[in-house]
């Protein structure tokens, strides 16, 4: 009987080369980036919240928080500057959310080669399963929050200097339907957070049933908190408590 070498087999003191990803380029790399830029989208949210139910303090007191605003860091930093490194912070923490999450979705359906037949039952919660479309929604929904109460191209009143009018403008009873499509946003982050603060929150957790159900309830707690917390201030426009 003949042996034949295996060619595909190093031999002794032969390097071996083989092709590794960057860290960063692993699925726990990626995993840690949704994590940090997931943290500061959810850092700015809870501050955006907490500035918004301002308006039930008055005109007043909402445009000089909108004004204080543009002055924080002065005179450290030039008038507005913050504003800027904030939307620098933010905007590639989005571009890198998006990346990281569309990379590791792809790879984890390169490596199942038999597509589920009945997808929707074992893909687990609901909002685990509208995490792509949420996000979606959610894009677009910045876009035009920000064409509307930032720029004011798309606000009735849209000047930058009275922030309250533009709130008060946009969530006029006659213009119900802007009302209904920031809730419908809203409603989408709501789902959306939740499933990143359970992720999360598992990750950092006790890794039993017990851990993860407490997991599951905390995250729950947290986004209905968000959610309520937005959906207030148009809500109150929208009914005359605020005017
Ligand atoms: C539904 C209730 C909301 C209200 C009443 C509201 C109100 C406002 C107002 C008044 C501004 C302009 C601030 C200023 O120029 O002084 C603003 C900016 C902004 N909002 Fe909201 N917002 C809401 C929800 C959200 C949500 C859910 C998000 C994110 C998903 C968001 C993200 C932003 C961003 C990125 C800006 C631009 C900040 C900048 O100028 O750099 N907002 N919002």
């Amino acid at each position: 009987m003949h042996w034949t070498p295996d060619r595909s087999a190093p031999s002794v003191g032969q390097v071996v080369i083989t092709k590794t990803r960057s860290p960063i380029r692993s699925n726990v790399g990626l995993k840690a980036v949704m994590a940090v830029t997931g943290i500061l989208l959810v850092l700015f949210l809870i501050a955006h919240m907490l500035g918004n139910l301002k308006i039930f303090t008055g005109a007043e007191a909402f445009n000089h928080y909108a004004h204080w605003l543009r002055d924080l860091g002065t005179p450290l930093l030039a008038a507005g500057w913050y504003l800027w490194i904030q939307r620098g912070v933010l905007l590639i923490a989005l571009v890198a959310h998006i990346v990281a999450a569309t990379v590791l979705a792809r790879r984890s359906r390169a490596a199942r080669p038999v597509k589920y037949a009945h997808r929707t039952k074992v893909q687990g919660s609901y909002a685990a399963r509208t995490m792509r479309w949420g996000g979606v929604i959610i894009g677009l929904f910045v876009i035009y929050h920000i064409l509307d109460l930032t720029t004011g191209h798309l606000n009735p009143v849209g000047d930058p200097t009275r922030p309250q009018a533009n709130v008060v403008a946009d969530f006029a009873p006659e213009r119900w339907y802007v009302t209904l499509f920031y809730a419908l946003a809203v409603i989408a982050l709501g789902f959306h957070l939740r499933h990143g603060a359970f992720s999360a929150f598992r990750s950092l957790g006790q890794q039993t049933p017990r851990g993860e159900r407490r997991a599951r309830a905390a995250a729950l707690v947290f986004a209905v908190g968000l959610t309520v917390g937005y959906l207030v201030v148009p809500f109150a426009v929208l009914t005359g408590l605020v005017s």
